[in-house]
Protein backbone atom coordinates (compact mmCIF):
# COMPACT_ATOMS: atom_id res chain seq x y z
CA UNK A 1 0.00 0.00 0.00
CA UNK A 2 1.70 3.31 -0.84
CA UNK A 3 2.23 5.51 1.69
CA UNK A 4 1.52 9.68 2.11
CA UNK A 5 2.86 11.68 4.09
CA UNK A 6 0.55 15.30 4.85
CA UNK A 7 1.70 18.74 5.64
CA UNK A 8 -0.17 21.30 7.46
CA UNK A 9 -0.27 24.64 9.03
CA UNK A 10 -3.87 24.91 10.58
CA UNK A 11 -7.40 23.57 10.48
CA UNK A 12 -7.16 20.74 8.74
CA UNK A 13 -10.48 20.67 6.91
CA UNK A 14 -8.53 18.86 3.93
CA UNK A 15 -6.63 16.64 5.78
CA UNK A 16 -9.92 15.53 6.89
CA UNK A 17 -11.50 15.25 3.80
CA UNK A 18 -8.64 13.22 2.67
CA UNK A 19 -9.32 11.30 6.17
CA UNK A 20 -12.78 10.86 5.14
CA UNK A 21 -12.37 9.77 1.37
CA UNK A 22 -10.91 6.34 2.77
CA UNK A 23 -8.26 6.46 0.20
CA UNK A 24 -6.36 3.44 -0.77
CA UNK A 25 -3.17 4.15 1.00
CA UNK A 26 -1.59 4.40 4.54
CA UNK A 27 -1.46 8.03 5.63
CA UNK A 28 2.27 7.79 7.47
CA UNK A 29 2.82 10.84 9.12
CA UNK A 30 0.99 14.60 9.22
CA UNK A 31 3.36 17.24 9.89
CA UNK A 32 3.23 20.62 10.86
CA UNK A 33 5.28 23.60 11.31
CA UNK A 34 3.14 24.99 14.09
CA UNK A 35 2.37 22.97 17.14
CA UNK A 36 -0.94 24.37 17.66
CA UNK A 37 -2.32 23.35 14.10
CA UNK A 38 -5.79 22.25 14.90
CA UNK A 39 -5.50 19.42 12.27
CA UNK A 40 -2.78 17.72 14.27
CA UNK A 41 -5.82 16.94 16.77
CA UNK A 42 -7.59 15.69 14.04
CA UNK A 43 -4.58 13.45 13.08
CA UNK A 44 -4.18 11.80 16.73
CA UNK A 45 -7.96 11.26 16.78
CA UNK A 46 -6.72 9.09 13.75
CA UNK A 47 -4.42 7.76 15.65
CA UNK A 48 -2.10 8.77 12.72
CA UNK A 49 1.78 9.70 14.06
CA UNK A 50 1.82 13.63 13.70
CA UNK A 51 5.35 15.41 14.26
CA UNK A 52 6.04 19.29 14.62
CA UNK A 53 8.57 20.78 12.68
CA UNK A 54 8.55 24.88 14.10
CA UNK A 55 10.21 26.94 11.32
CA UNK A 56 10.85 29.70 13.74
CA UNK A 57 13.13 27.04 15.55
CA UNK A 58 15.63 27.08 12.51
CA UNK A 59 18.25 29.25 11.35
CA UNK A 60 17.33 29.94 7.56
CA UNK A 61 14.67 28.46 5.63
CA UNK A 62 17.33 26.24 3.91
CA UNK A 63 17.52 24.50 7.57
CA UNK A 64 13.95 24.46 7.85
CA UNK A 65 13.45 22.92 4.42
CA UNK A 66 15.93 20.18 5.39
CA UNK A 67 14.63 19.83 8.67
CA UNK A 68 11.49 19.37 7.35
CA UNK A 69 12.51 16.87 4.17
CA UNK A 70 14.52 15.00 7.23
CA UNK A 71 11.05 14.54 9.17
CA UNK A 72 9.36 13.34 5.54
CA UNK A 73 11.57 11.16 4.86
CA UNK A 74 11.74 9.00 7.85
CA UNK A 75 8.15 7.94 6.71
CA UNK A 76 9.18 7.13 3.13
CA UNK A 77 6.05 8.67 1.06
CA UNK A 78 5.43 7.81 -2.18
CA UNK A 79 3.57 11.18 -1.79
CA UNK A 80 3.29 14.49 -0.50
CA UNK A 81 0.47 16.32 0.14
CA UNK A 82 0.50 20.50 1.16
CA UNK A 83 -2.82 20.71 2.76
CA UNK A 84 -3.22 24.52 4.14
CA UNK A 85 0.76 24.70 4.54
CA UNK A 86 1.60 27.93 4.66
CA UNK A 87 5.73 27.87 4.24
CA UNK A 88 7.24 28.95 0.50
CA UNK A 89 9.29 25.79 0.37
CA UNK A 90 13.03 26.33 -1.78
CA UNK A 91 14.43 24.94 -4.90
CA UNK A 92 16.19 22.16 -3.22
CA UNK A 93 13.21 20.85 -1.47
CA UNK A 94 10.87 20.83 -4.18
CA UNK A 95 13.53 18.91 -6.54
CA UNK A 96 13.75 16.35 -4.44
CA UNK A 97 10.13 15.49 -4.16
CA UNK A 98 9.49 16.28 -8.07
CA UNK A 99 6.53 14.88 -9.19
CA UNK A 100 5.65 13.34 -6.13
CA UNK A 101 4.60 16.71 -4.03
CA UNK A 102 1.04 18.26 -4.61
CA UNK A 103 -0.42 21.56 -3.29
CA UNK A 104 -4.39 23.18 -2.93
CA UNK A 105 -4.70 26.31 -3.58
CA UNK A 106 -7.61 28.58 -3.26
CA UNK A 107 -8.28 29.84 -7.01
CA UNK A 108 -7.71 29.48 -9.95
CA UNK A 109 -4.39 29.69 -11.09
CA UNK A 110 -3.16 30.68 -12.38
CA UNK A 111 -5.07 33.69 -11.19
CA UNK A 112 -4.58 34.95 -7.65
CA UNK A 113 -1.41 32.84 -6.65
CA UNK A 114 -0.37 34.21 -2.63
CA UNK A 115 -2.70 35.07 -0.25
CA UNK A 116 -6.04 36.62 0.52
CA UNK A 117 -7.71 34.47 -2.71
CA UNK A 118 -11.09 35.30 -2.27
CA UNK A 119 -11.05 39.06 -0.94
CA UNK A 120 -8.65 40.00 -4.55
CA UNK A 121 -11.28 37.58 -6.62
CA UNK A 122 -13.95 39.89 -5.04
CA UNK A 123 -12.24 43.15 -5.46
CA UNK A 124 -11.47 41.92 -9.21
CA UNK A 125 -14.98 41.28 -9.74
CA UNK A 126 -14.45 37.68 -10.78
CA UNK A 127 -17.80 35.88 -11.65
CA UNK A 128 -15.70 32.57 -11.31
CA UNK A 129 -13.45 31.72 -8.26
CA UNK A 130 -11.90 28.21 -7.29
CA UNK A 131 -9.47 26.31 -6.34
CA UNK A 132 -6.61 24.47 -7.84
CA UNK A 133 -4.11 20.99 -7.08
CA UNK A 134 -1.29 20.90 -8.70
CA UNK A 135 2.26 19.69 -8.64
CA UNK A 136 4.85 22.02 -6.48
CA UNK A 137 7.20 23.52 -8.66
CA UNK A 138 10.24 26.00 -7.81
CA UNK A 139 7.49 28.83 -8.69
CA UNK A 140 5.14 30.07 -5.70
CA UNK A 141 1.15 29.05 -6.71
CA UNK A 142 2.48 27.62 -9.71
CA UNK A 143 2.75 23.98 -11.04
CA UNK A 144 1.18 21.98 -13.61
CA UNK A 145 -2.64 22.28 -12.91
CA UNK A 146 -3.95 18.68 -11.89
CA UNK A 147 -7.61 19.67 -11.38
CA UNK A 148 -9.57 22.61 -11.04
CA UNK A 149 -12.99 23.20 -9.36
CA UNK A 150 -14.96 26.36 -10.18
CA UNK A 151 -17.72 28.22 -8.08
CA UNK A 152 -19.78 31.39 -8.90
CA UNK A 153 -18.82 34.43 -7.44
CA UNK A 154 -21.36 36.95 -6.35
CA UNK A 155 -21.34 40.62 -5.93
CA UNK A 156 -22.48 40.69 -2.72
CA UNK A 157 -20.58 37.56 -1.47
CA UNK A 158 -18.59 38.14 1.61
CA UNK A 159 -14.94 37.33 1.84
CA UNK A 160 -16.46 34.28 4.20
CA UNK A 161 -19.08 32.96 2.21
CA UNK A 162 -17.07 32.33 -1.10
CA UNK A 163 -13.86 31.21 0.82
CA UNK A 164 -16.94 28.64 2.25
CA UNK A 165 -17.95 27.89 -1.18
CA UNK A 166 -14.60 27.04 -2.63
CA UNK A 167 -13.67 25.42 0.34
CA UNK A 168 -16.68 22.73 0.07
CA UNK A 169 -15.28 22.08 -3.68
CA UNK A 170 -11.24 21.85 -2.28
CA UNK A 171 -12.63 18.81 -0.18
CA UNK A 172 -13.79 17.29 -3.56
CA UNK A 173 -11.35 18.23 -5.53
CA UNK A 174 -8.27 17.27 -3.17
CA UNK A 175 -9.27 13.76 -2.12
CA UNK A 176 -9.61 12.85 -6.19
CA UNK A 177 -6.44 14.00 -7.43
CA UNK A 178 -4.81 11.95 -4.54
CA UNK A 179 -6.99 8.93 -5.42
CA UNK A 180 -5.51 9.66 -8.73
CA UNK A 181 -1.87 9.24 -8.02
CA UNK A 182 -2.47 6.28 -5.61
CA UNK A 183 -3.90 4.77 -8.58
CA UNK A 184 -1.15 5.00 -10.67
CA UNK A 185 -2.86 7.02 -13.01
CA UNK A 186 -1.46 10.56 -12.43
CA UNK A 187 1.94 11.64 -13.32
CA UNK A 188 4.00 14.63 -14.55
CA UNK A 189 5.87 13.80 -17.72
CA UNK A 190 9.33 15.07 -18.97
CA UNK A 191 7.93 18.22 -20.40
CA UNK A 192 6.33 19.00 -17.28
CA UNK A 193 2.84 18.18 -18.43
CA UNK A 194 0.21 17.04 -16.02
CA UNK A 195 -0.71 13.05 -17.40
CA UNK A 196 -4.27 11.08 -16.16
CA UNK A 197 -4.43 7.68 -17.70
CA UNK A 198 -1.29 8.69 -19.96
CA UNK A 199 -3.45 11.47 -21.69
CA UNK A 200 -4.15 15.25 -21.45
CA UNK A 201 -7.27 15.20 -20.72
CA UNK A 202 -9.87 18.00 -21.94
CA UNK A 203 -11.56 19.56 -19.18
CA UNK A 204 -15.59 19.25 -18.45
CA UNK A 205 -17.71 22.34 -17.42
CA UNK A 206 -17.44 23.21 -13.59
CA UNK A 207 -15.12 20.57 -12.07
CA UNK A 208 -12.22 19.72 -14.80
CA UNK A 209 -11.59 17.54 -15.04
CA UNK A 210 -14.51 15.27 -14.05
CA UNK A 211 -14.16 13.57 -10.96
CA UNK A 212 -14.71 9.54 -10.46
CA UNK A 213 -18.15 9.96 -8.87
C1 LIG B 1 -7.27 25.98 2.14
O1 LIG B 1 -8.11 26.96 1.62
C2 LIG B 1 -6.13 25.70 1.21
O2 LIG B 1 -6.48 25.79 -0.14
C3 LIG B 1 -5.18 26.82 1.55
O3 LIG B 1 -5.26 26.96 2.94
C4 LIG B 1 -6.54 26.48 3.38
C5 LIG B 1 -6.28 25.39 4.36
O4 LIG B 1 -7.44 24.94 4.98
N1 LIG B 1 -3.86 26.55 1.04
P1 LIG B 1 -7.42 23.63 5.87
O5 LIG B 1 -6.29 23.79 6.89
O6 LIG B 1 -7.22 22.45 4.97
O7 LIG B 1 -8.76 23.62 6.54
Amino acid sequence: MKRIVVLISGRGSNLEALLAARLPCSIAAVISNRADARGLQTARAHGIATAVVDHAAQASREAFDAALAAEIDRHAPDLVVLAGFMRILGDAFVRRYHGRLLNIHPSLLPSFPGLHTHRRALEAGCRLHGCTVHFVTAALDNGPIIIQAAVPAYPDDSESALAARVLAQEHVAYPQAVRWFLDGRLSLDEAGRVRLDGEQRPGGALLVPQPDR
